[in-house]
């Protein structure tokens, strides 16, 4: 654990609440915790409070940095730029953004074996839009279908196609609502089916919409379904880190191809190595027609987003200049960061697909032993570092929603010890009961720390299972 002492604290943790309280808008996520956590440092896997303390960190700026906290070769390439040219109007060219153009539809042809065009904006809800308008733009249609659980960020374009209510509530529709289509999450089946027996009921229940004109999406006569598209995380993050069964996507596709409808993957979370895969719909063997990637692709430096897609989706006779802007859409900070993260993958790679599932495997041995010493955990998953762990009550199934939440604040209080030394855990929660912790380490976490982060949790369930 490194110390990080050269912060510059201006004023005290107490101090920084009080003004937070007074003078900022309580509209972002800050205030769901009754009192919210102050952070002064970070540097690899951990986060440093005003004391010092390090706290492992198992969220990693909701998979943002993938990369770890602090990464030198990041740093390097970001002060470059801002000692070169820190500042340019998206109208004009610079070397790193064609670099970065060419590196990622590279690696992504390389994967997909199809040419694409990348295209950039500032954050993962804005990607998505982008991603909405391609859709718009070549189908001349509004309707997408999405999946219950699913989070594509918090505009009013994308509250529109992700499922929970409560985020259009107060605000109404700027687009049209989707079509959510439960998601395959087998611990705990829409269809109440059993895994070995389902004979993949939830694939068939989707394909069975256009048997029929009277199941209200699809016509016969003239083969138009009305909705052009399916927006989709390929496991989900705000859902709970829930993963498809290996055969999901695979016959999704099949079933979208034969209607002419577009698969658009959302890898804002899931993409950069998350699960193991550079893209995580990579695990499923399926080719999107067009996918967004946000979050970690800049190792949460400064804000970088965009989308890949097809070339017929996004030539420049369909996708003309203009269609999809922002000042800061292909901002040179964000954009050398993200071509320092993609030069990292194309060096890294091999070794990232060899050495991620290892230590998977090593955490889910960890939390094999969790489950088994605990029956308040129902269940363990994952793939690759997109890991959950769902807490239920001692029947192993009833959502324990009180557990998850007490977990989280108790690892922020820093009081946990490991090798003789005081240490806090940062967790963060999902799923449709919001009972799941999800555990999104960095891509580098040592096997130490793996152990580490085992016993943290055990303290804790330890704690708090009395
Ligand atoms: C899958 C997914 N899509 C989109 C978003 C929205 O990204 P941003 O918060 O950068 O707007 C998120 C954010 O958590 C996400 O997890």
């Amino acid at each position: 654990m490194v110390c990080v002492n050269e912060k510059n604290i201006l004023i005290s943790d107490e101090e920084v609440k009080a003004i937070d309280a007074d003078w900022s808008s309580w509209g972002d996520t800050v205030h769901y915790s009754k009192d919210p956590k102050v952070f002064a440092g970070c540097d690899g896997s951990y986060m440093y409070d005003s004391n010092d303390t390090p706290y492992l960190d198992l969220q990693m700026m909701y998979s943002s940095c993938n990369f770890g906290y602090k990464n030198q070769r990041i740093i390097n390439a970001v002060i470059d730029q801002m000692n070169t040219l820190p500042q340019l109007t998206p109208k004009f060219l610079q070397q790193y953004k064609s670099l970065l153009s060419y590196k990622m539809a590279k690696l992504i042809e390389k994967r997909f074996h199809e040419k694409g065009r990348i295209h950039f904006n500032v954050g993962g809800a804005q990607a998505n839009e982008d991603a909405i308008k391609v859709v718009r733009n070549y189908t001349h249609r509004n309707g997408l279908f999405a999946f219950q659980g699913g989070y594509h960020g918090r505009t009013i374009a994308t509250t529109c196609v992700t499922s929970s209510f409560r985020y259009r509530e107060k605000y109404g529709h700027f687009g049209d609502r989707a079509n959510f289509v439960p998601f395959p999450y087998c611990f705990r089946c829409p269809y109440g089916m059993k895994c070995d027996s389902c004979n993949h009921f939830c694939v068939k229940q989707f394909a069975r919409q256009f048997e029929s004109e009277y199941k209200a999406i699809y016509d016969p006569k003239t083969k138009e379904c009305e909705y052009k598209a399916f927006i989709a995380e390929p496991i989900l993050g705000t859902g709970g880190y829930i993963d498809a069964p290996k055969w999901y996507f695979k016959e999704l596709k099949e079933i979208l191809d034969s209607y002419g409808i577009m698969l658009v993957i959302d890898e804002v979370q899931m993409g950069m190595y998350r699960t193991g895969k550079l893209w995580a719909i990579e695990n499923y063997d399926v080719v999107p027609d067009i996918m967004t990637f946000a979050k970690s692709v800049t190792n949460g430096m400064n804000p970088l987003a965009g989308f890949w897609a097809k070339e017929k989706f996004i030539a420049p006779d369909v996708f003309k200049p203009g269609s999809a802007h922002s000042t800061y859409c292909s901002n040179p900070i964000g954009v050398r960061a993200a071509h320092e993260v993609m030069t990292i993958v194309e060096e890294e790679q091999n070794d990232f697909e060899v050495e991620i599932p290892k230590k998977s495997q090593r955490f889910m041995n960890g939390l094999n032993y969790l489950k088994s010493k605990y029956k308040q955990v129902g269940d363990v998953g994952g793939i690759g570092f997109a890991l959950r762990i769902e807490l239920t009550q001692e029947d192993g199934y009833t959502p324990n929603r009180d557990l998850c939440d007490a977990m989280q604040e108790e690892g922020l209080k820093g009081n946990l010890t490991y090798n003789g030394k005081k240490c806090g855990l940062v967790l963060n929660n999902g799923g449709f009961y919001k009972n799941i912790i999800t555990l999104v380490p960095q891509l580098y976490i040592t096997n130490e720390e793996i152990d580490m982060a085992i016993d943290l949790l055990d303290q804790l369930l330890g704690r708090l299972t009395k």
